[in-house]
């Protein structure tokens, strides 16, 4: 457990650049009376700190600094390196990216630097040398946010060499390259490092989604990342260097594709991410986000953004209804979040983001709805003090999380269009989340022993070493639930063969011959061995039992009769495998088999519909309780005769939740 905060933070991304420092004057009341007690600044302020090639100007942060210290905020400062000047563009056209059409770009918008671009480096850089160098003694400073958001890929002639550096590193010999990328299929295989060139829409890469050689484009996926990667390592060694000791992060973004989060999260002191559900996303989608952000480090996280009131660019930007912003704050915190931030502090005048919710918006007045909310929380949070900061979630199952299979999966052509990493793992996440079991979110790097079950859905890239440790996991006596799509390729999108599930036949006891797909809303039938009846659709699996015994049949199609479901004994544990897409209810069945077999226990026995998780810091629990439902819910008897910590009341057996009503208790 790390704890890097005294108390939760509770503000957010402020941009007094874009205003006159009378607003700033403003700003400062309004946010005292809120209860905000820290703000994330210089975010997007590169121009004006550095207005020309040989001329820095910290006048104005410096003002932003001394402002915020004098009020005692607490600092989130950024390094400002998510949007270069439009000088540096000019000057060194390479500093941009280039599209995946092959267009390079000019000076626009953010996020637009090419991450192998040495002119970039040394820019951004000498940047954050310079505003380390001047902040990093600052008590105020309690947090380090370096760039913003990374992401996007870039495909000019500089990356196009760091890909060829990164691949000889990986493979030393062209053969190794040859054999791993499959490159005697259509004539590919190349006798030069230099006639490797990047998959873009010119070249393997042309079906973007599948391209024809999903080898290359995975390759230049984990390059992507890792390129991306060496830029935040090379700003938060500057940082370190410095001797802060305030902790470093970078805003992650969910389940974000382009990066394998896991990796990302072992070079942050602390993960923080943005949280932006849409008008109609589910709650457990926004849960399992935050899971997700918690178990890349298994620790506390830090919710840099969310909008306290609408966004700019969805569909439909629908306000978020009164309570629901109160609702949405506490289940970040029921998750594992030490902060609450929002974007932004003040509603932009101009340009992309004028739309975009704030908690002073265009008005200028501190009467409105949304500043209710905001202090109410804020206040709130304040009363709530730091008791459960740095907390932790413990679980005794963990989902298998796996940003390569997510490529390998997304990238492969087949057998069908309809296969999406993401909501494969939401389908399986609700099944916890709604008997609120608690789960982690692990990586193939995971201690698997740790944890009574490990699900592993569509665990589609199975690379060396997996299957050793798999088997170790489950003969010790663990269960893993794997399904459909699962050890099919190895680190290169190449077939393990002997038949599916490659190195998990084995540990599954079975063998599946072929893989049928099943067309848009269609399904076909099956029935468990006690009688009951369930379907499966989106893929069925044509399984044969070595060794295995059959959960399920399917009962319709010219593979009636064959398992569809199957438990393996694989020594003291055993291997679950779902060889089609179950129906909920069916799905509900299976895992709670499995939850019976041992013992895996809801955060409380009285079955609620309640959400409920519990964080739990040295000796002392903390229960929060959410209604998500449309329904007032009454509050379980175990927590009847404590205390709600919010309202300090006494809970009753009278006690209930309405919609978006929360509780927290101490045990
Ligand atoms: C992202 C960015 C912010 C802002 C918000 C708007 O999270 O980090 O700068 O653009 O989106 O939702
Ligand atoms: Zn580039």
């Amino acid at each position: 457990m790390t704890k890097y905060f005294e108390r939760i933070l509770y503000g957010g991304d402020y941009n007094p650049e874009q205003w006159p420092q009378d607003v700033w004057q403003e700003d400062m009341r309004i946010f005292k009376n809120a209860a905000i007690n820290s703000a994330t600044i210089n975010v997007f302020a590169w121009s004006k700190l550095q207005p020309s090639e040989n001329e820095y100007d910290f006048s104005e942060l410096d003002a932003i600094v001394a402002m915020l210290e004098k009020e005692h905020y607490d600092i989130i400062l950024a390094t400002s390196t998510a949007a270069i000047p439009a000088w540096l563009f000019k000057k060194y056209p390479e500093v941009a990216r280039t599209t995946y059409e092959g267009l390079h770009n000019k000076f626009a918008s953010r996020h637009n630097f090419c991450p192998n671009s040495l002119i970039y480096q040394k820019y951004a850089k000498a940047l954050t040398e310079k505003i380390v160098a001047r902040y990093a003694s600052n008590k105020h400073v309690k947090c380090w946010h370096i760039n913003n958001e990374y992401n996007g890929i870039c495909y000019c002639d500089n990356c196009e060499k760091a890909f060829r550096v990164w691949l000889k590193e990986k493979y030393q010999i062209l053969d190794a390259l040859n054999e791993a990328w499959y490159m005697d299929f259509w004539s590919h295989r190349i006798y030069d490092w230099d006639e490797i060139v990047v998959p873009n829409a010119r070249a393997e890469g042309v079906h973007k989604t599948n391209p024809y050689f999903a080898g290359i484009s995975l390759d230049y996926q984990r390059f992507n990342s890792d390129s991306l990667l060496n830029l935040f390592k090379m700003e938060r060694d500057i940082v370190r260097a410095s001797g802060s000791k305030a902790p470093i992060t970078t805003n992650l973004m969910g389940t974000y594709k382009g990066l394998d989060y896991f990796k990302w999260a072992k070079e942050m002191d602390i993960v923080s991410w943005d949280s932006y559900p849409a008008y109609d996303t589910p709650w457990y989608e926004v849960a399992m986000s935050h899971d997700l952000m918690r178990g890349l480090k298994d620790q506390s996280f830090m919710l840099m953004e969310q909008t306290p009131s609408q966004q700019n660019y969805q569909q439909y930007n629908a306000l978020k209804r009164p309570g629901q912003l109160r609702a949405q704050s506490y289940q970040t915190l029921a998750h594992g979040a030490d902060s609450i931030l929002y974007f932004q502090l003040r509603r932009s005048k101009g340009a992309a983001e004028k739309f975009h919710g704030a908690v002073i918006e265009h008005g200028g007045r501190d009467n409105t709805r949304v500043l209710r909310e905001v202090s109410q929380i804020g206040q709130e949070l304040r009363e709530l003090g730091d008791g459960f900061v740095g907390a932790s979630i413990q679980a005794e199952a963990g989902i298998l999380f796996d940003w390569e299979s997510y490529w390998g999966l997304e990238y492969t052509s087949g057998p069908t269009k309809d296969l999406y990493y993401v909501p494969q793992i939401k389908y399986y996440y609700k099944q916890f989340y709604e008997r609120n079991v608690p789960v982690n979110f692990i990586s193939t790097e995971t201690d698997f022993s740790r944890y009574k079950v490990v699900v592993a859905p569509v665990f589609y890239m199975v690379k060396e070493g997996m299957k050793e440790k798999l088997e170790a996991y489950v003969k010790a006596g663990g269960i893993l639930v794997t399904t459909f799509m699962s050890g099919l390729v190895d680190q290169s999108d190449n077939v393990h063969l002997g038949g599916y599930p490659g190195p998990l036949k084995d540990l599954a006891g079975i063998w599946v011959e072929e893989i049928d797909a099943l067309a848009k809303d269609t399904q076909n039938q099956l029935q468990f061995s006690d009688g009951t009846k369930s379907s499966g659709r989106l893929l069925c699996d044509l399984i044969h039992l070595e060794g295995a015994e059959s959960l399920a049949d399917y009962t319709t199609d010219f593979y009636q009769g064959m398992p569809a479901i199957t438990r393996n004994q694989f020594g003291k544990g055993s291997v679950y495998y779902l060889g089609t897409q179950l129906e909920e209810g069916g799905l509900g069945k299976v895992l709670q088999l499995i939850f019976d077999e041992v013992a895996i226990e809801p955060i409380i026995k009285e079955p609620s519909a309640l959400e409920i998780t519990k964080r739990v810091i040295n000796e002392d629990a903390y229960f929060f309780l959410l209604n998500f439902t449309e329904e007032k819910v009454a509050v379980p008897k175990e927590f009847i005769g404590l205390t709600d910590l919010i309202s300090n009341q006494p809970i009753s057996s009278e006690s209930k939740l309405a919609k978006y009503e929360v509780m927290i208790v101490k045990k």
